[in-house]
């Protein structure tokens, strides 16, 4: 009873400790979700991953699988030393470290056919201790500005 208590306290705690730390839940194939025929290294390319963020696997349940595999058993669509297994046709996995991870549905051929891929997750960076990481494609955008300040510096020099 006692340790059914603190689980369940422990739980609630792991949930509210989180909260704050802008996670993204990202749904693995976007709108095409887990399945045949979705070019996942293009929905990586498309994405950003940082510590905590979540994966979500969505999929009828019994078609495919989620399994986290080391870079072995990766290369050979081989479940034998699987990190670990998910199979509701909802899964969550909680990214909670930097570095690579690798995944693959192992149900049928469904690696083999491509049902597979890897992401490399980086550390939060932190800029300051109040502002919180910008998100998505950014850079260019904010880089800009910079250029033309210094192209407007260099001309006054000039004149
Ligand atoms: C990830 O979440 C855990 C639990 O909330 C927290 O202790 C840890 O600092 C977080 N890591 C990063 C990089 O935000
Ligand atoms: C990440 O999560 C896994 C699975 O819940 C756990 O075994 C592992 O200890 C966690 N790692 C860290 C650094 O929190």
């Amino acid at each position: 009873m006692a340790s059914k208590l603190s689980l369940i306290v422990a739980v609630v705690v792991v949930v509210f400790a989180a909260s704050p730390a802008l996670a993204a839940d990202l749904v693995v194939g976007g709108s095409q979700g887990w399945s045949l025929n979705v070019d996942y290294g293009e929905w990586v390319d498309g994405n950003e991953f940082i510590v905590n963020d979540t994966l979500v696997f969505k999929y009828a349940k019994g078609q495919h699988s989620v399994v986290q595999a080391t870079k072995a058993g990766f290369t050979a669509c081989s479940e034998a030393n699987s990190l670990a297994v998910w199979n509701s046709g909802d899964d969550t996995v909680l990214l909670n470290t930097s570095g690579q991870w690798w995944f693959f549905s192992g149900v049928g051929t469904d690696c083999a056919q491509g049902m597979k891929f890897t992401v490399t997750v980086i550390p939060i960076v932190k800029l300051s201790s109040s502002s919180p990481p910008p998100r998505g494609p950014s850079g260019v955008g904010g880089m800009a500005p910079a250029i033309a300040a210094a192209a407007v510096a260099a001309a006054a020099l000039l004149f």
